[in-house]
C-alpha cells in the first residue's frame, strides 16, 4: 500500500515495531545525530528514531533513520519487513519496468496550512536545526528533494528534476547548495546562468518514503523522478503546484521551501561529514535565496545522519543505484545479470555478466563508467561470471582471487571524471578508474587453466535442506 505522506509511513513503522520513540529529553547536539549514527551500528533491523523532547526547543518533532535498515527500506516499498536485500533489489527492478506512471494532481495540500513570506521568512522559526557531525560547518538539510526545471524546456515534465542535494543553512533565508557537476541540477543551473537568470527551486522536506528513493536515483536526464515514484509505489504519486514558483512538488510534504538559486553567486559552504566517510572541506557553492516557506501545522523535521558507512544513506541509495545501472547496462548488453552498487553510492560496483566473446566483460565495465551515475562515481568495477552472485562477497572474492591475472585483467584508465567529494581523486574531480575482470576468459581469449572447475555435488542441495531441518529441530 503506498503512503501519501511521511506521517502515514511513520504510523506503519510504529505498528511494525520499526519506529522507536525516545521519550527522555535529549540535547539537540550531540544526541540527535549520535543516536542516528548508533542506529547504523546496531544492524539491519534498526528502527526509525522519533524525538519530541529536545532541550532548548518548546515545540519540535525530529525523525531520523527513516530508511535506515533493510526492514525499513522494505516497508517503504510496501514489502514485508523480512524481505531479503536481494529480493528487494529484484522487486525494485521489476517495478522499474512499469515506468512511467503519471502523477495524480491533488488539491488542498497539507503544507498550505501555514505560510511565511517576505521579511517573515525564517528557517529557524520552522525547523529545529542541529548539526550532524562534530566537524560540520553548520546546520544541514540533507534529506530534502530539490525540484527545478530546465530553463530551455520549462514545460517538459520529464526534464523537471527532483534530486537530493545537501543544503547548509547560511542565514535565516539562505541555503548553500552543492550541485555535483554530473547531476541534473548542475545542468539546470549552468543553463540559467548562461542566460543570466536565477534558477527557481522548490525544496520539499519530510516526504512520503518513495520520494527520497527517487530523488537520490541516477536516472536519465529527461526521465521524471515523479513518474518513477509512481512505478515504485504501484500508484500515481500525488502532486501539488508550489504557489510561488509553479514547480510540481509532493502533495504530502511537511515543508515546502521556495526561492531561487542566485545566478553567478557563490559562497563558502561546508565542511560536512559525507557519505565517503570523510569531510567535504569548505568550498564556494551556489546559494538559494528563500522567498516563501509553506508548512504543515506541527511540522516533522526529517533528517539523516551521514558519516562513516554504513548509515541510513547506504540503505537509501542501495537498490536505487543498483537498478538504474542494471537497466542502463542491459539496454546495450542484455548479457548483464545483476549489479551490486551498494558500496559508497557506487564508487565501487560489482557486475555479473555472461560473455559474447573474449574481452566482452571489460567493455561492460567501461560502459558502467559512462552511465549517468558512472560519470561521477564508479571508480572501480569488478566483473564476475553470470553464475557468480555479485551480492555474495565471498563468491566475488573467490572469483577475483582465482580468475584475475593482474597484467591482463586489471585495466586502469587515467584522468576520468569523478565527483569532487571522492577522497582519493587528485586533483579533486579527476581520477583514474579501474576495471578488474574476474570473469573466465572465453574464445578467442584462451588464457588460464579454467577447464576443470569443481562444482557442488549433485546431492548438496538436498543435504543443505536436511541439515537446515535437523538444526531447526534441535
Ligand atoms: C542524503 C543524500 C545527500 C546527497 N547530497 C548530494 C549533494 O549534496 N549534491 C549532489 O549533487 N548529489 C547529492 N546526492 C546524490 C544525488 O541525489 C544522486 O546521485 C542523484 O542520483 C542525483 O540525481 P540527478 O542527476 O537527477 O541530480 C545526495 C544523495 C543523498 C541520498
Amino acid at each position: 500500500m503506498p503512503y501519501d505522506d511521511l506521517r502515514s509511513f511513520l504510523n506503519t513503522l510504529e505498528k511494525e515495531g520499526q519506529l522507536l520513540r525516545i521519550t527522555d529529553e535529549v540535547l539537540p547536539e550531540p544526541d540527535l545525530a549520535a543516536a542516528a549514527n548508533a542506529a547504523g551500528r546496531i544492524g539491519d533491523g534498526a528502527p526509525a528514531l522519533w524525538f519530541d523532547r529536545i532541550q532548548g526547543f518548546t515545540d519540535a518533532r525530529v525523525v531520523m533513520n527513516v530508511h535506515g535498515s533493510w526492514r525499513n527500506h522494505a516497508l517503504a516499498l510496501g514489502l514485508p519487513k523480512e524481505t531479503s536485500t536481494r529480493e528487494q533489489v529484484e522487486e525494485f527492478a521489476r517495478r522499474w519496468d512499469a515506468f512511467p506512471v503519471a502523477p495524480e494532481r491533488r488539491a488542498d495540500a497539507p503544507w498550505q496550512e501555514n505560510t511565511l513570506t517576505g521579511d517573515d521568512v525564517d528557517l529557524f522559526r520552522v525547523l529545529p536545526l542541529f548539526r550532524l557531525n562534530d566537524g560540520d560547518g553548520g546546520f544541514y538539510l540533507d534529506k530534502a528533494a530539490v525540484v527545478s526545471r530546465d530553463p530551455e524546456a520549462p514545460d517538459d515534465f520529464g526534464r523537471q528534476n527532483v534530486g537530493t542535494y545537501r543544503l547548509e543553512v547560511v542565514g535565516r533565508d539562505r541555503l548553500g547548495l552543492q550541485p555535483v557537476p554530473m547531476h541534473d541540477i548542475a545542468q539546470h543551473l549552468r543553463k540559467a546562468e548562461e542566460r543570466g537568470e536565477d534558477l527557481p527551486v522548490a525544496i520539499t522536506l519530510g516526504n512520503d518514503p518513495v520520494v527520497p528513493i527517487v530523488a537520490g536515483m541516477p536516472m536519465g536526464y529527461d526521465q521524471s523522478e515523479y513518474e518513477m515514484a509512481g512505478a515504485l509505489r504501484g500508484a500515481p504519486l500525488p502532486l501539488a503546484v508550489a504557489p510561488h514558483t509553479g514547480l510540481d512538488v509532493p502533495w504530502g510534504a511537511e515543508v515546502v521551501i521556495e526561492g531561487v538559486i542566485e545566478a553567478g553567486v557563490r559562497q563558502l559552504e561546508g565542511p560536512f561529514g559525507e557519505f565517503t566517510g570523510h569531510y567535504s572541506g569548505g568550498r564556494r557553492m551556489p546559494v538559494v535565496r528563500i522567498e516563501r516557506i509553506s508548512y504543515r501545522t506541527d511540522p516533522v523535521f526529517e533528517s539523516l545522519y551521514l558519516g562513516m558507512p554504513w548509515t541510513e544513506c547506504d540503505y537509501l541509495v542501495g537498490p536505487n543505484t543498483c537498478v538504474p545501472l542494471l537497466k542502463q547496462l542491459r539496454a546495450e548488453f542484455p548479457e548483464v545479470r545483476a549489479v551490486n552498487a551498494m558500496y559508497t553510492h557506487g564508487l565501487l560496483v560489482i557486475i555479473s555478466t555472461a560473455k559474447r566473446y573474449g574481452g566482452f566483460a571489460k567493455a561492460v565495465g567501461m560502459r558502467a563508467m559512462t552511465t549517468p551515475h558512472g560519470l561521477g562515481y564508479v571508480t572501480q568495477v569488478i566483473l564476475v561470471d553470470e553464475d557468480v552472485d555479485p551480492f555474495d562477497l565471498p563468491q566475488v572474492m573467490w572469483a577475483q582471487s582465482s580468475k584475475v591475472n593482474p597484467r591482463e585483467d586489471v585495466v586502469v584508465v587515467p584522468n576520468l571524471s569523478v565527483l569532487g567529494l571522492a577522497p582519493a581523486a587528485e586533483p579533486a574531480g579527476v581520477t583514474s578508474k579501474m576495471i578488474i575482470d574476474a570473469t573466465t576468459p572465453v574464445a578467442p581469449d584462451r588464457r588460464g587453466n579454467f577447464g576443470m572447475p569443481t562444482r557442488d555435488l549433485p546431492e548438496t542441495a538436498e543435504w543443505t535442506q536436511r541439515l537446515r531441518s535437523l538444526l531447526a529441530e534441535r
